[in-house]
């Protein structure tokens, strides 16, 4: 079942009902000012730092769901509703949200009032915009008021959640004609406060919340709005809003339109006040100057527009299969700039209060991005490494606002290191930047003790090595890519962190996975070193692969896949001889990919394996049987009930590199059929059992022996959107930038016929028609007319066109 449908055209979808199966959500903003957004018109937005500079305050795991937003209400004689529908619930005539690119518009209409609502963030600025048109679509004239409202957050997102001693009475505002002011601690510390203003004269306001809404209503029943009457109230502790009442006359077809704008504003701190008492507003009117008409509003959609349209240039493909157009041209690499951007910090199911950045995730988020704007992958890059330590272990997380290695979580992930030299790889072949590895880059942001970026990739690469187990396989640490396999970590009591907790500290228990991460990079980190200038640890490096290689067959392997670890005792993980887990996905997709197994057969094995014993109707498990009972020694992946989460629930992370390695071994069929289990356009039509956005992948959907099979959790923010990305647009369509050149090597199966793809990259572009036989073996290329061997086209310059012809 539907509730939407995709539009294509216009790179929307389009909610039609607003009883959608959970809050379906959209983002706001691209560079450094953030918003969530549901359907309804619910969520919050910050400043960089979903913690450190919160604007608004949003209600987690609430009932009902979804509370807090930017609402607007309509009061019509009387009548008074929300053209969201929620919060106030009034049935409307018609509804529609569509979710497009950076921007999400909803419609309502009651009773001869049409009300559409546009939300975004404009290009370079630090502030949503809310454009509001109401309609009269009656025959007799109207006079309606219409109240805008939201809720501020008393800028530390977990101060404002715990801390009530002292907030309920440092909340401070100021109003100036149609503009409110929150400026809560900017009398001590802050240098920033909100704005919230309408371009037009105002009717009444309110800016303290229980004026506005009445000490016992919720947002469906502000008493402002039910009797239409602002209280012109000034917040003085307690909690400060932002609400304006407008009186609008409408003539039977007459449309109105009102530009609301919320952002952001700093002061240097010697120009804090205009008086005493009176916070300088000059930044804040330069701010609402640019969005005073409705001209200004629209040139400033159109500029992101522009943008997106810009942006999506860099590969697209034309299919014949809308479902796999619309996720490789639209919003799969639309995902990956909303990880890239916010990593694990702000979504439905993130709070935005408990982690920052992570290392790994970005690092995997960079994947999907670099093709998108490759300077800011740049940035990144150097952002991430400067948190690494000088030992080459790394700050699992840092915080967006100070860039710096968040000390409560610490380090011992160590899978995480080497996931910089994967990003760092991926740049580089996307750009051609050699010149990042000569950066001077910190380690732990202490500006004595720097190195360059190779450096860092080197302290990443000889960590592993540094920290080889009695099998002579990386020792896991707190965790790998799993972070719920904590075999160190021994938890008996309860609500201890499994992440941060290390009861034992013996260095025995070992992860194939990192061996095999380890193996994957080693080429790449090899090429680097050598174009760098640095052959012998090139040599070095390719030496320590073959070697690793080597121990994984030896002894990360069970004789129909591969194991996935040793225990503090040193006995196997992922293994036949275990009751539970005997199998688990992680390494057969990561080993395939670096080609362990490939040319002794073990590979197709392991990957046979996964498909009898892992694979479900809704994709790949993590594991199987489920673990049933916690085991001490094993940690928070026997913590959950089986078929969810890391316990045997469809990590969406993980099934893109089964299907990659299904490519390296040429089953192009089995990877896009594993494809499509999991894309969400392709789960469009179970949107009732899957629930979560058809436009975005989840984190999770629940696995075979869940109560709840197929329903996903955690949408958004996941390297499940890298990775599918990486998956299908590289290896199954097939066309991946290497350092000397784009290959172009399809791997999909039969199922689609042929087709053609447009890559530009490095300023050259690449037009590349597929004629697909299915054929399983290396394609067959012709360039500008030449047939020429192998799959790897060598960069043409910049403003150079391509033409490649290639058979599959
Ligand atoms: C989740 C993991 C997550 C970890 C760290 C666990 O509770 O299951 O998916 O990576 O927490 O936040
Ligand atoms: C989510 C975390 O963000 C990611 O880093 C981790 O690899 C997966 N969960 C698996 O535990």
């Amino acid at each position: 079942m539907r509730f939407g449908h995709f539009d294509d055209a216009g790179r929307e979808y389009v909610i039609e009902t607003p009883r959608t199966p959970y809050p379906w959500i959209n983002y706001l903003g691209t560079e450094e000012f953030f918003g969530l957004v549901s359907h309804t018109g619910g969520g919050y937005c910050f400043y960089r730092d979903a913690r450190l500079r919160r604007l608004l305050r949003y209600r987690y795991n609430n009932v009902p769901t979804d509370v807090g937003g930017r609402y607007y209400y309509v009061h019509d004689g009387g009548d008074y509703w929300t053209p969201g529908w929620a919060p106030v619930k009034r049935e409307l005539d018609r509804y529609e949200c569509r979710v497009g690119l950076s921007y999400t518009k909803v419609t309502g209409e009651r009773k001869g009032i049409r009300a559409e609502v546009l939300y975004f963030v404009p290009l370079g600025t630090n502030a949503e915009v809310h454009r509001v048109t109401l309609k009269n679509t009656s025959k007799a004239a109207k006079s309606v008021k219409l109240f805008s409202f939201v809720e501020f957050c008393l800028w530390d997102a977990w101060d404002d959640q715990t801390n009530y001693q002292r907030n309920l009475s440092i909340g401070e505002v100021e109003v100036d004609g149609s503009t409110i002011y929150h400026k809560t601690e900017y009398r001590e510390r802050r240098n920033h406060y909100a704005v919230h203003s309408v371009n037009a004269a105002v009717a009444g306001f309110d800016t303290d919340r229980e004026s506005f809404l009445g000490l016992w209503n919720g947002f469906g029943e502000p008493q402002a709005v039910t009797e239409g009457r602002s209280r012109n109230s000034v917040a003085s502790g307690w909690q400060p809003i932002g609400s304006h009442q407008l009186a609008v006359d409408l003539a039977p077809g007459e449309e109105r339109t009102f530009v609301f704008v919320l952002g952001y504003v700093e002061n240097p701190v010697g120009e804090k006040w205009e008086k005493p008492g009176v916070v300088n507003k000059k930044p804040a009117r330069q701010l609402l100057a640019r969005f005073q008409t409705t001209a200004q509003v629209d040139a400033a959609l159109g500029a992101l527009r522009d943008y997106w349209t810009e942006m999506l240039s860099k590969y697209t493909v034309k299919s014949g299969d809308a479902r796999l157009d619309r996720m490789v041209n639209i919003w799969n690499p639309y995902q990956c700039m909303v990880t890239f951007n916010l990593s694990r910090s702000a979504s439905y199911f993130e709070t935005g209060i408990g982690r920052g950045m992570g290392f790994r995730d970005s690092n995997q988020d960079l994947l999907g991005f670099v093709h998108l704007v490759p300077a800011r992958a740049r940035e990144r890059i150097l952002d991430i490494a400067a948190t690494q330590k000088a030992d080459g272990s790394a700050y699992h997380q840092y915080q967006p606002l100070t860039k710096r290695g968040n000390d409560a979580v610490g380090s011992g992930f160590n899978d995480d290191p080497l996931w910089l030299i994967s990003g760092t790889a991926a740049y580089i072949k996307e750009s051609g930047d050699l010149g990042i590895l000569k950066e001077t880059v910190p380690f732990d942001n202490d500006p004595r003790d720097t190195a360059t970026l190779f450096e860092h990739l080197k302290r990443s690469f000889h960590h592993v090595l540094h920290n080889l187990g009695p099998h002579g396989l990386p020792l896991i640490g707190r965790a790998d890519w799993n972070d719920c396999l904590n075999l160190n970590c021994f938890s008996e009591t309860p609500g201890e962190s499994f992440q941060t907790t290390g009861n034992r500290t013996g260095r025995t228990a070992e992860s194939v996975f990192i061996a095999g991460l380890f193996v994957h990079v080693a080429p790449d980190y090899a090429a680097l070193a050598e174009a760098t200038g640095f052959a012998d640890e090139a040599k070095a490096a390719r030496d320590h692969a073959a070697r690793m290689e080597k121990t994984v067959l030896e002894h990360g392997w069970d004789g129909e896949w591969f194991l996935r670890a040793y225990d503090f005792f040193g006995r196997k993980i992922g293994s036949k001889e275990c009751e539970d887990g005997q199998i688990l996905i992680e390494p057969q997709g990561y080993c395939v990919m670096a080609g362990i197994g490939v040319a002794t057969g073990q590979a197709r094995k392991a990957l046979d394996s996964v498909r009898d014993r892992l694979e479900s109707a809704h994709g790949i498990v993590l594991n199987q049987p489920a673990y049933q009972a916690y085991h001490v020694e094993l940690g928070e992946i026997s913590s959950y009930p089986p078929g969810y989460k890391e316990n045997a629930g469809i990590f969406c992370h993980n099934n893109p590199w089964v299907m990659i390695a299904e490519t390296v071994i040429g089953r192009g069929d089995r990877a896009f059929a594993l494809y499509k289990k999991i894309a969400p356009a392709y789960r469009e039509e179970i949107s009732e059992v899957h629930r979560l956005e058809p436009y975005v992948y989840a984190q999770m959907i629940a696995g075979k022996d869940a109560v709840r099979h197929g329903e996903a959790k955690n949408s958004w923010l996941t390297g499940t959107a890298a990775w599918n990305f990486v998956a299908i647009s590289q290896h199954i369509l097939g066309v991946k930038p290497e350092l000397e050149g784009l290959r172009v090597n399809p791997c999909i199966g039969a199922e689609v016929e042929g087709f053609t793809i447009l890559r530009r990259c490095r300023g050259a572009e690449y037009r590349i028609r597929v004629t697909n036989e299915a054929t399983g073996k290396p394609a067959r290329l012709v360039v500008d007319g030449k047939p020429v061997d192998g799959t790897l086209v060598p960069y043409a310059p910049a403003g150079a066109v391509v033409t490649i012809e290639c058979e599959a």
